[in-house]
Protein backbone atom coordinates (compact mmCIF):
# COMPACT_ATOMS: atom_id res chain seq x y z
CA UNK A 1 0.00 0.00 0.00
CA UNK A 2 3.43 2.29 1.16
CA UNK A 3 5.08 1.60 -1.74
CA UNK A 4 2.17 2.25 -4.14
CA UNK A 5 1.23 5.77 -2.92
CA UNK A 6 5.32 6.81 -2.97
CA UNK A 7 5.29 5.59 -6.31
CA UNK A 8 1.98 7.33 -6.95
CA UNK A 9 3.74 10.31 -5.74
CA UNK A 10 7.04 9.89 -7.44
CA UNK A 11 5.29 9.62 -10.58
CA UNK A 12 3.61 12.59 -10.15
CA UNK A 13 6.74 14.89 -9.16
CA UNK A 14 7.91 13.71 -12.56
CA UNK A 15 5.41 14.49 -14.44
CA UNK A 16 5.12 17.81 -13.00
CA UNK A 17 9.13 18.13 -13.71
CA UNK A 18 8.73 17.37 -17.31
CA UNK A 19 5.67 19.43 -17.61
CA UNK A 20 7.89 22.48 -15.96
CA UNK A 21 10.74 21.79 -18.63
CA UNK A 22 8.50 21.47 -21.38
CA UNK A 23 7.48 24.61 -20.42
CA UNK A 24 10.84 26.21 -19.92
CA UNK A 25 12.25 24.59 -22.93
CA UNK A 26 12.16 27.37 -25.63
CA UNK A 27 15.37 28.31 -27.41
CA UNK A 28 15.62 31.62 -29.34
CA UNK A 29 16.05 31.14 -33.26
CA UNK A 30 18.57 33.18 -34.36
CA UNK A 31 16.05 35.60 -36.18
CA UNK A 32 14.49 36.34 -32.91
CA UNK A 33 14.91 39.04 -30.30
CA UNK A 34 17.19 38.17 -27.18
CA UNK A 35 15.39 36.04 -24.85
CA UNK A 36 15.39 35.97 -21.23
CA UNK A 37 13.50 33.35 -19.38
CA UNK A 38 14.62 33.80 -16.09
CA UNK A 39 15.86 31.63 -13.36
CA UNK A 40 12.34 30.46 -12.17
CA UNK A 41 10.52 27.76 -14.28
CA UNK A 42 7.54 29.33 -15.72
CA UNK A 43 6.96 32.11 -13.88
CA UNK A 44 10.30 33.59 -15.23
CA UNK A 45 10.38 37.29 -14.32
CA UNK A 46 6.64 38.02 -13.21
CA UNK A 47 7.45 39.14 -9.73
CA UNK A 48 10.21 41.69 -10.25
CA UNK A 49 7.85 42.80 -13.34
CA UNK A 50 5.03 43.34 -11.63
CA UNK A 51 6.99 44.72 -8.59
CA UNK A 52 8.07 47.23 -10.46
CA UNK A 53 7.93 46.96 -14.17
CA UNK A 54 9.59 50.08 -15.24
CA UNK A 55 12.74 49.19 -13.08
CA UNK A 56 12.90 45.38 -14.16
CA UNK A 57 12.30 46.92 -18.17
CA UNK A 58 15.45 49.17 -17.34
CA UNK A 59 17.71 46.26 -16.02
CA UNK A 60 16.68 44.48 -19.26
CA UNK A 61 17.28 46.92 -21.42
CA UNK A 62 20.66 47.76 -20.23
CA UNK A 63 21.57 44.10 -20.53
CA UNK A 64 19.74 44.00 -23.85
CA UNK A 65 19.36 46.70 -25.70
CA UNK A 66 16.06 47.96 -27.65
CA UNK A 67 14.51 44.69 -28.29
CA UNK A 68 14.55 41.63 -26.10
CA UNK A 69 11.51 38.66 -25.01
CA UNK A 70 11.15 37.73 -21.84
CA UNK A 71 9.15 35.14 -19.90
CA UNK A 72 6.63 36.41 -17.71
CA UNK A 73 3.99 33.69 -16.23
CA UNK A 74 4.53 31.14 -18.66
CA UNK A 75 3.64 33.92 -21.65
CA UNK A 76 6.39 35.16 -23.78
CA UNK A 77 6.24 39.09 -24.34
CA UNK A 78 8.59 40.67 -26.39
CA UNK A 79 9.44 44.28 -25.01
CA UNK A 80 10.42 46.76 -27.68
CA UNK A 81 11.97 50.40 -26.88
CA UNK A 82 13.18 52.14 -29.83
CA UNK A 83 10.71 54.61 -30.73
CA UNK A 84 11.96 54.93 -34.14
CA UNK A 85 10.23 51.70 -34.69
CA UNK A 86 6.94 51.83 -33.10
CA UNK A 87 4.99 52.28 -35.92
CA UNK A 88 5.80 49.16 -37.32
CA UNK A 89 4.24 47.58 -34.72
CA UNK A 90 1.41 50.16 -34.55
CA UNK A 91 0.69 49.76 -38.23
CA UNK A 92 0.60 46.02 -38.34
CA UNK A 93 -3.22 45.18 -37.24
CA UNK A 94 -3.14 41.62 -39.26
CA UNK A 95 -0.44 39.96 -37.38
CA UNK A 96 -0.76 41.70 -33.93
CA UNK A 97 -3.92 42.56 -32.45
CA UNK A 98 -5.05 44.94 -29.82
CA UNK A 99 -8.49 43.33 -28.94
CA UNK A 100 -7.55 39.73 -27.39
CA UNK A 101 -5.74 41.40 -24.51
CA UNK A 102 -8.19 43.72 -23.84
CA UNK A 103 -10.65 40.34 -23.53
CA UNK A 104 -8.37 38.94 -21.41
CA UNK A 105 -8.42 42.01 -19.13
CA UNK A 106 -12.32 42.43 -19.47
CA UNK A 107 -12.66 39.07 -17.89
CA UNK A 108 -10.42 39.24 -15.10
CA UNK A 109 -11.43 42.59 -13.78
CA UNK A 110 -14.95 43.49 -14.76
CA UNK A 111 -16.34 39.90 -15.13
CA UNK A 112 -17.70 40.98 -18.51
CA UNK A 113 -17.67 39.15 -21.49
CA UNK A 114 -19.68 40.86 -24.53
CA UNK A 115 -22.19 38.77 -27.18
CA UNK A 116 -20.32 40.74 -30.02
CA UNK A 117 -16.91 42.37 -29.08
CA UNK A 118 -16.58 45.02 -31.91
CA UNK A 119 -13.93 47.62 -31.07
CA UNK A 120 -14.17 49.17 -34.50
CA UNK A 121 -17.58 49.82 -34.27
CA UNK A 122 -17.11 51.06 -30.65
CA UNK A 123 -14.08 53.34 -31.13
CA UNK A 124 -16.21 55.14 -34.08
CA UNK A 125 -19.08 55.57 -31.65
CA UNK A 126 -16.99 57.03 -29.28
CA UNK A 127 -15.14 59.20 -31.43
CA UNK A 128 -18.32 60.63 -33.24
CA UNK A 129 -18.86 61.95 -29.95
CA UNK A 130 -15.87 63.62 -28.54
CA UNK A 131 -15.40 65.29 -31.28
CA UNK A 132 -16.58 68.28 -32.70
CA UNK A 133 -19.90 69.84 -31.60
CA UNK A 134 -20.95 66.73 -29.35
CA UNK A 135 -17.38 67.53 -27.67
CA UNK A 136 -18.58 70.93 -27.46
CA UNK A 137 -21.82 70.53 -25.36
CA UNK A 138 -20.09 67.30 -23.46
CA UNK A 139 -16.99 70.10 -22.15
CA UNK A 140 -20.00 72.34 -21.09
CA UNK A 141 -22.00 69.99 -19.25
CA UNK A 142 -18.58 69.12 -17.61
CA UNK A 143 -17.60 72.89 -16.66
CA UNK A 144 -20.71 73.33 -15.10
CA UNK A 145 -20.52 70.04 -12.97
CA UNK A 146 -17.23 70.96 -12.32
CA UNK A 147 -18.10 74.33 -10.83
CA UNK A 148 -21.00 73.02 -9.27
CA UNK A 149 -19.03 70.92 -7.33
CA UNK A 150 -16.31 73.15 -6.36
CA UNK A 151 -19.10 75.59 -4.36
CA UNK A 152 -20.94 72.64 -3.17
CA UNK A 153 -17.69 71.41 -1.68
CA UNK A 154 -16.95 74.39 -0.17
CA UNK A 155 -20.31 74.47 2.04
CA UNK A 156 -21.53 75.13 4.79
CA UNK A 157 -18.69 77.37 5.35
CA UNK A 158 -17.20 78.42 1.71
CA UNK A 159 -15.18 80.74 3.30
CA UNK A 160 -13.39 78.51 6.02
CA UNK A 161 -10.81 76.60 5.31
CA UNK A 162 -11.26 72.80 4.49
CA UNK A 163 -8.41 70.62 4.34
CA UNK A 164 -7.69 67.11 2.21
CA UNK A 165 -5.11 64.73 0.62
CA UNK A 166 -4.48 66.42 -3.13
CA UNK A 167 -4.97 63.22 -4.46
CA UNK A 168 -8.23 62.73 -3.22
CA UNK A 169 -9.34 66.36 -3.81
CA UNK A 170 -8.28 65.91 -7.26
CA UNK A 171 -9.56 62.56 -8.52
CA UNK A 172 -12.94 63.04 -6.35
CA UNK A 173 -13.82 66.29 -8.20
CA UNK A 174 -13.13 65.56 -11.88
CA UNK A 175 -14.47 61.40 -10.87
CA UNK A 176 -18.05 63.04 -9.73
CA UNK A 177 -18.03 65.58 -12.58
CA UNK A 178 -17.27 63.12 -15.40
CA UNK A 179 -19.95 60.69 -13.98
CA UNK A 180 -22.84 63.41 -13.76
CA UNK A 181 -21.26 64.20 -17.20
CA UNK A 182 -21.44 60.83 -19.02
CA UNK A 183 -23.58 58.86 -16.74
CA UNK A 184 -26.08 61.14 -15.76
CA UNK A 185 -27.59 61.81 -12.39
CA UNK A 186 -29.95 59.31 -12.05
CA UNK A 187 -29.72 59.23 -8.47
CA UNK A 188 -31.80 61.55 -6.98
CA UNK A 189 -30.04 60.64 -3.84
CA UNK A 190 -27.46 63.60 -3.44
CA UNK A 191 -24.55 61.17 -2.45
CA UNK A 192 -25.12 59.03 -5.43
CA UNK A 193 -21.86 60.28 -6.87
CA UNK A 194 -19.82 60.19 -3.66
CA UNK A 195 -20.94 56.68 -3.23
CA UNK A 196 -19.94 55.38 -6.83
CA UNK A 197 -16.84 57.66 -6.21
CA UNK A 198 -15.77 55.85 -2.48
CA UNK A 199 -16.68 52.37 -4.12
CA UNK A 200 -14.56 52.79 -7.09
CA UNK A 201 -11.66 54.15 -5.60
CA UNK A 202 -11.54 50.73 -3.69
CA UNK A 203 -11.66 49.03 -6.68
CA UNK A 204 -9.06 51.25 -8.38
CA UNK A 205 -6.83 49.97 -5.53
CA UNK A 206 -7.29 46.41 -6.30
CA UNK A 207 -7.26 46.76 -10.38
CA UNK A 208 -3.49 45.96 -10.91
CA UNK A 209 -3.76 42.59 -8.83
CA UNK A 210 -6.89 41.75 -10.68
CA UNK A 211 -5.50 41.79 -13.70
CA UNK A 212 -2.49 40.21 -12.54
CA UNK A 213 -4.25 37.44 -11.03
CA UNK A 214 -2.57 37.60 -7.46
CA UNK A 215 -5.38 38.76 -5.46
CA UNK A 216 -4.83 37.21 -1.90
CA UNK A 217 -7.93 35.58 -0.84
CA UNK A 218 -9.24 38.57 1.59
CA UNK A 219 -8.35 40.78 -1.42
CA UNK A 220 -10.25 38.33 -3.01
CA UNK A 221 -13.75 38.81 -1.42
CA UNK A 222 -12.94 42.94 -1.20
CA UNK A 223 -12.83 43.07 -5.08
CA UNK A 224 -15.81 40.71 -5.41
CA UNK A 225 -17.87 42.50 -2.87
CA UNK A 226 -17.12 45.63 -4.17
CA UNK A 227 -17.42 44.92 -7.51
CA UNK A 228 -20.89 43.84 -6.68
CA UNK A 229 -21.84 47.18 -4.68
CA UNK A 230 -20.37 49.08 -7.63
CA UNK A 231 -22.87 46.96 -10.18
CA UNK A 232 -26.07 47.94 -7.81
CA UNK A 233 -25.01 51.35 -7.94
CA UNK A 234 -24.26 51.66 -11.49
CA UNK A 235 -27.22 49.44 -12.81
CA UNK A 236 -28.88 50.94 -15.85
CA UNK A 237 -31.36 53.14 -15.19
CA UNK A 238 -35.41 52.42 -16.32
CA UNK A 239 -37.45 55.12 -18.39
CA UNK A 240 -37.90 58.15 -16.71
CA UNK A 241 -35.48 57.35 -13.31
CA UNK A 242 -32.79 60.40 -12.64
CA UNK A 243 -31.69 62.61 -15.47
CA UNK A 244 -30.89 61.08 -18.68
CA UNK A 245 -27.06 59.54 -19.47
CA UNK A 246 -24.83 61.59 -21.99
CA UNK A 247 -25.89 60.78 -25.67
CA UNK A 248 -22.75 58.28 -26.38
CA UNK A 249 -23.81 56.37 -23.13
CA UNK A 250 -27.19 56.17 -24.03
CA UNK A 251 -26.15 54.71 -27.66
CA UNK A 252 -23.48 52.29 -26.40
CA UNK A 253 -26.91 50.89 -23.96
CA UNK A 254 -28.98 50.51 -26.87
CA UNK A 255 -26.28 49.13 -28.92
CA UNK A 256 -25.07 46.32 -26.20
CA UNK A 257 -28.61 45.46 -26.19
CA UNK A 258 -29.11 44.90 -30.20
CA UNK A 259 -26.23 42.37 -29.56
CA UNK A 260 -27.90 40.72 -27.21
CA UNK A 261 -26.76 41.52 -24.23
CA UNK A 262 -28.55 40.81 -21.04
CA UNK A 263 -29.16 43.66 -18.00
CA UNK A 264 -26.15 42.18 -15.61
CA UNK A 265 -24.04 42.36 -18.74
CA UNK A 266 -24.83 45.56 -19.70
CA UNK A 267 -24.43 46.49 -15.58
CA UNK A 268 -21.17 45.31 -15.96
CA UNK A 269 -19.87 47.11 -18.99
CA UNK A 270 -21.17 50.29 -17.38
CA UNK A 271 -18.07 49.74 -14.92
CA UNK A 272 -15.62 49.09 -17.36
CA UNK A 273 -17.00 52.10 -19.17
CA UNK A 274 -16.64 53.97 -15.74
CA UNK A 275 -13.18 52.91 -15.27
CA UNK A 276 -12.46 54.01 -19.20
CA UNK A 277 -13.36 57.31 -18.87
CA UNK A 278 -12.48 58.13 -14.78
CA UNK A 279 -9.80 55.84 -14.17
CA UNK A 280 -7.04 58.28 -15.68
CA UNK A 281 -8.32 62.30 -15.72
CA UNK A 282 -8.28 62.35 -11.75
CA UNK A 283 -4.70 61.08 -10.90
CA UNK A 284 -3.30 63.23 -13.87
CA UNK A 285 -5.02 66.59 -12.86
CA UNK A 286 -3.17 65.50 -9.54
CA UNK A 287 0.44 65.47 -10.74
CA UNK A 288 -0.13 68.46 -12.58
CA UNK A 289 -1.84 70.26 -9.54
CA UNK A 290 1.30 68.63 -7.18
CA UNK A 291 3.94 70.29 -9.75
CA UNK A 292 2.44 73.48 -9.89
CA UNK A 293 2.33 73.83 -5.97
CA UNK A 294 6.00 72.53 -5.44
CA UNK A 295 7.09 74.45 -8.38
CA UNK A 296 6.52 78.44 -8.51
CA UNK A 297 7.74 79.41 -11.28
CA UNK A 298 5.45 77.36 -13.29
CA UNK A 299 2.36 78.33 -10.68
CA UNK A 300 3.08 82.07 -11.47
CA UNK A 301 3.15 80.94 -15.60
CA UNK A 302 -0.10 79.43 -15.39
CA UNK A 303 -1.66 81.49 -13.41
CA UNK A 304 -0.57 85.02 -15.46
CA UNK A 305 -1.83 82.79 -18.84
CA UNK A 306 -5.27 82.12 -16.73
CA UNK A 307 -5.36 86.07 -15.56
CA UNK A 308 -6.94 87.19 -18.59
CA UNK A 309 -9.71 84.35 -18.81
CA UNK A 310 -12.85 86.05 -17.09
CA UNK A 311 -14.21 84.07 -14.18
CA UNK A 312 -16.95 86.32 -12.77
CA UNK A 313 -20.44 83.91 -12.33
CA UNK A 314 -22.11 86.38 -15.02
CA UNK A 315 -19.68 85.65 -17.60
CA UNK A 316 -21.34 83.27 -20.22
CA UNK A 317 -19.40 79.88 -20.08
CA UNK A 318 -19.25 79.62 -23.75
CA UNK A 319 -16.67 82.69 -23.37
CA UNK A 320 -14.48 80.99 -20.33
CA UNK A 321 -14.17 77.57 -22.80
CA UNK A 322 -13.44 79.48 -25.71
CA UNK A 323 -10.50 81.64 -24.19
CA UNK A 324 -9.38 78.59 -22.08
CA UNK A 325 -8.48 77.20 -26.13
CA UNK A 326 -5.52 78.85 -26.51
CA UNK A 327 -3.32 78.09 -23.54
CA UNK A 328 -0.05 77.11 -24.60
CA UNK A 329 1.75 77.46 -21.46
CA UNK A 330 -0.76 75.16 -19.51
CA UNK A 331 -0.61 72.97 -22.52
CA UNK A 332 3.23 72.11 -21.84
CA UNK A 333 2.74 71.62 -18.44
CA UNK A 334 0.36 69.34 -19.57
CA UNK A 335 2.43 67.50 -21.41
CA UNK A 336 5.41 67.73 -18.94
CA UNK A 337 3.20 66.28 -16.07
CA UNK A 338 2.23 63.36 -18.41
CA UNK A 339 5.40 62.75 -19.74
CA UNK A 340 6.26 62.13 -16.11
CA UNK A 341 3.37 60.24 -14.92
CA UNK A 342 1.77 58.27 -17.60
CA UNK A 343 3.09 54.66 -18.21
CA UNK A 344 0.56 52.60 -20.24
CA UNK A 345 2.04 49.60 -22.05
CA UNK A 346 0.60 49.31 -25.74
CA UNK A 347 0.15 45.95 -25.65
CA UNK A 348 -0.93 43.72 -28.95
CA UNK A 349 -1.22 39.57 -29.39
CA UNK A 350 0.68 37.97 -32.04
CA UNK A 351 -2.10 36.17 -33.81
CA UNK A 352 0.60 34.84 -36.95
CA UNK A 353 4.33 35.19 -36.95
CA UNK A 354 5.56 38.35 -38.47
CA UNK A 355 8.76 40.09 -39.13
CA UNK A 356 9.56 43.19 -37.13
CA UNK A 357 11.30 45.78 -39.22
CA UNK A 358 13.50 47.77 -37.02
CA UNK A 359 14.73 51.71 -37.93
CA UNK A 360 18.18 51.04 -37.73
CA UNK A 361 17.41 48.36 -40.75
CA UNK A 362 17.86 44.66 -38.15
CA UNK A 363 14.72 42.42 -38.95
CA UNK A 364 13.26 40.05 -35.90
CA UNK A 365 10.89 37.30 -36.53
CA UNK A 366 7.63 37.78 -33.46
CA UNK A 367 5.97 34.03 -32.47
CA UNK A 368 2.49 33.20 -33.08
CA UNK A 369 0.58 33.28 -29.84
CA UNK A 370 3.48 35.77 -28.25
CA UNK A 371 2.56 39.58 -27.01
CA UNK A 372 4.46 42.48 -27.83
CA UNK A 373 4.48 45.37 -25.82
CA UNK A 374 5.86 49.19 -26.28
CA UNK A 375 6.41 50.69 -23.20
CA UNK A 376 6.53 54.75 -23.90
CA UNK A 377 7.51 55.86 -20.71
CA UNK A 378 11.13 54.24 -20.67
CA UNK A 379 11.74 55.55 -24.16
CA UNK A 380 11.27 58.17 -25.32
CA UNK A 381 8.88 60.05 -22.46
CA UNK A 382 12.41 59.13 -19.69
CA UNK A 383 14.91 58.66 -21.88
CA UNK A 384 17.62 60.90 -21.82
CA UNK A 385 19.23 61.18 -25.37
CA UNK A 386 15.38 63.08 -26.19
CA UNK A 387 14.34 64.88 -23.31
CA UNK A 388 17.55 66.14 -20.59
CA UNK A 389 17.47 65.66 -17.05
CA UNK A 390 14.11 63.40 -17.80
CA UNK A 391 13.40 62.89 -14.83
CA UNK A 392 12.66 67.05 -13.39
CA UNK A 393 9.59 68.30 -13.92
CA UNK A 394 10.35 71.43 -16.23
CA UNK A 395 6.99 73.21 -17.51
CA UNK A 396 8.13 74.72 -20.79
CA UNK A 397 10.08 71.39 -21.75
CA UNK A 398 7.31 71.53 -24.80
CA UNK A 399 7.42 75.35 -25.56
CA UNK A 400 9.68 77.15 -28.52
CA UNK A 401 11.29 80.44 -27.25
CA UNK A 402 8.28 82.27 -29.40
CA UNK A 403 5.86 80.33 -26.71
CA UNK A 404 4.38 78.14 -29.81
CA UNK A 405 4.42 73.99 -28.94
CA UNK A 406 8.05 72.91 -29.10
CA UNK A 407 7.52 69.67 -31.30
CA UNK A 408 11.11 69.11 -32.33
CA UNK A 409 13.00 66.06 -30.66
CA UNK A 410 15.58 64.07 -31.74
CA UNK A 411 17.28 60.48 -30.94
CA UNK A 412 20.22 59.06 -32.88
CA UNK A 413 20.40 62.51 -34.98
CA UNK A 414 16.69 61.50 -36.44
CA UNK A 415 13.92 63.75 -35.65
CA UNK A 416 10.99 61.82 -33.54
CA UNK A 417 7.55 61.20 -34.27
CA UNK A 418 7.08 59.87 -31.42
CA UNK A 419 9.05 62.02 -28.32
CA UNK A 420 5.91 61.51 -25.72
CA UNK A 421 3.10 58.73 -26.25
CA UNK A 422 0.29 59.69 -23.08
CA UNK A 423 -2.60 58.65 -25.42
CA UNK A 424 -1.03 55.58 -26.73
CA UNK A 425 -0.66 55.82 -30.91
CA UNK A 426 -2.25 54.40 -34.39
CA UNK A 427 -5.71 53.27 -34.73
CA UNK A 428 -6.10 52.36 -30.84
CA UNK A 429 -4.69 55.59 -29.39
CA UNK A 430 -7.30 57.08 -26.79
CA UNK A 431 -10.55 58.56 -28.17
CA UNK A 432 -11.33 60.61 -25.09
CA UNK A 433 -7.89 62.26 -25.40
CA UNK A 434 -9.66 66.12 -26.24
CA UNK A 435 -11.94 65.65 -23.28
CA UNK A 436 -9.87 64.20 -20.74
CA UNK A 437 -7.42 67.57 -21.22
CA UNK A 438 -10.21 69.65 -21.47
CA UNK A 439 -11.41 68.00 -18.42
CA UNK A 440 -8.21 68.60 -17.00
CA UNK A 441 -7.69 72.35 -17.83
CA UNK A 442 -11.20 73.43 -16.70
CA UNK A 443 -10.05 71.57 -13.37
CA UNK A 444 -6.81 73.70 -12.78
CA UNK A 445 -8.44 76.68 -14.03
CA UNK A 446 -11.51 76.92 -11.51
CA UNK A 447 -9.32 75.96 -8.59
CA UNK A 448 -6.65 78.31 -9.70
CA UNK A 449 -9.09 81.43 -9.86
CA UNK A 450 -12.04 79.81 -7.85
CA UNK A 451 -10.00 78.96 -5.02
CA UNK A 452 -7.40 80.06 -2.16
CA UNK A 453 -5.31 76.37 -2.08
CA UNK A 454 -2.35 75.97 -0.69
CA UNK A 455 0.19 73.19 0.71
CA UNK A 456 -0.63 72.50 4.45
CA UNK A 457 3.23 72.13 4.82
CA UNK A 458 4.82 74.67 2.15
CA UNK A 459 7.96 72.23 2.01
CA UNK A 460 5.61 69.50 1.30
CA UNK A 461 7.28 67.08 -1.24
CA UNK A 462 5.20 64.95 -3.71
CA UNK A 463 4.81 61.34 -3.12
CA UNK A 464 6.88 58.75 -4.65
CA UNK A 465 5.08 57.05 -7.20
CA UNK A 466 3.02 53.41 -6.41
CA UNK A 467 5.67 51.31 -8.44
CA UNK A 468 2.88 48.40 -9.43
CA UNK A 469 1.02 50.89 -11.63
CA UNK A 470 3.19 51.12 -14.50
CA UNK A 471 1.90 49.67 -16.97
CA UNK A 472 -1.83 50.84 -16.15
CA UNK A 473 -2.15 54.15 -17.88
CA UNK A 474 -1.64 57.23 -15.18
CA UNK A 475 0.38 56.30 -12.56
CA UNK A 476 -0.35 57.35 -8.37
CA UNK A 477 0.94 57.95 -6.01
CA UNK A 478 2.00 55.97 -2.55
CA UNK A 479 0.55 58.04 -0.17
CA UNK A 480 -0.99 61.77 -0.51
CA UNK A 481 0.12 65.28 -0.11
CA UNK A 482 -2.15 67.58 2.67
CA UNK A 483 -3.63 71.06 1.10
CA UNK A 484 -5.97 73.24 2.53
CA UNK A 485 -9.01 75.49 0.65
CA UNK A 486 -11.59 78.05 0.88
CA UNK A 487 -13.75 79.58 -1.73
CA UNK A 488 -12.20 82.73 -2.86
CA UNK A 489 -14.81 86.20 -2.91
CA UNK A 490 -15.10 87.24 -6.57
CA UNK A 491 -15.26 91.14 -6.13
C1 LIG B 1 -5.45 61.49 -18.67
C2 LIG B 1 -6.43 60.76 -19.15
C3 LIG B 1 -6.28 59.61 -20.12
C4 LIG B 1 -5.15 58.92 -20.51
C5 LIG B 1 -3.70 59.15 -20.06
C6 LIG B 1 -5.57 57.92 -21.47
C7 LIG B 1 -4.72 57.03 -22.12
C8 LIG B 1 -5.10 56.09 -23.05
C9 LIG B 1 -4.19 55.20 -23.77
C10 LIG B 1 -2.69 55.16 -23.60
C11 LIG B 1 -4.93 54.42 -24.59
C12 LIG B 1 -4.41 53.39 -25.62
C13 LIG B 1 -4.26 51.99 -25.09
C14 LIG B 1 -3.57 51.05 -26.10
O1 LIG B 1 -3.15 51.41 -27.19
O2 LIG B 1 -3.45 49.88 -25.74
C15 LIG B 1 -6.31 54.80 -24.39
C16 LIG B 1 -7.37 54.20 -25.03
C17 LIG B 1 -8.67 54.58 -24.82
N1 LIG B 1 -9.13 55.66 -24.09
FE1 LIG B 1 -8.02 56.88 -22.93
N2 LIG B 1 -6.93 58.00 -21.63
C18 LIG B 1 -7.40 59.02 -20.83
C19 LIG B 1 -8.70 59.44 -20.70
C20 LIG B 1 -9.76 58.93 -21.41
C21 LIG B 1 -11.12 59.44 -21.37
C22 LIG B 1 -11.58 60.65 -20.57
C23 LIG B 1 -11.84 58.63 -22.19
C24 LIG B 1 -13.30 58.71 -22.57
C25 LIG B 1 -14.08 59.71 -22.34
C26 LIG B 1 -10.95 57.62 -22.74
C27 LIG B 1 -11.34 56.61 -23.59
C28 LIG B 1 -10.49 55.68 -24.17
C29 LIG B 1 -10.93 54.56 -25.00
C30 LIG B 1 -12.38 54.21 -25.34
C31 LIG B 1 -9.80 53.87 -25.41
C32 LIG B 1 -9.73 52.59 -26.27
C33 LIG B 1 -9.51 52.95 -27.72
C34 LIG B 1 -9.65 51.73 -28.62
O3 LIG B 1 -10.41 50.82 -28.33
O4 LIG B 1 -8.97 51.69 -29.63
N3 LIG B 1 -9.70 57.84 -22.25
N4 LIG B 1 -6.40 55.83 -23.47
Amino acid sequence: MWTAQLLFSCLLLLLLFVFILLLSGRTRSKREPPLDKGRIPWLGHALEFGKDAAKFLTRMKEKHGDIFTVRVAGRYVTVLLDPHSYDDVLHNSTSLDFSRYAQVLMERIFHLRLPQYNPAAERAAMHKHFHGESLARLNATMYRNLRGLLESDTLPDPTRWKQDGLFNFSYGLLFRAGYLTLFGARHNNKNGPTDIYNAFRTFDGLLTKMARTTLKPEEKREAESVRKRLWSLLSPARPGEGAAPSAWLQGYLKHLEEDGADRDTCTRALLLQLWATQGNVGPAAFWLLGFLLTNPEAMKAVKKEFSDIPVAADVPENLILEKLQCTPVFDSTLSETLRLTAAPFVTREVLTGTTLHMANGQEYDFRQGDRVCLFPFLSPQMDPEIHREPEKFKFDRFLNVDGTEKRDFFKGGRRLKYYTMPWGAGRNACVGRHFAISAIKQFVFLVLSRLDLELCDPESVLPAVNASRYGFGMLQPDGDVLIRYKLRDLL
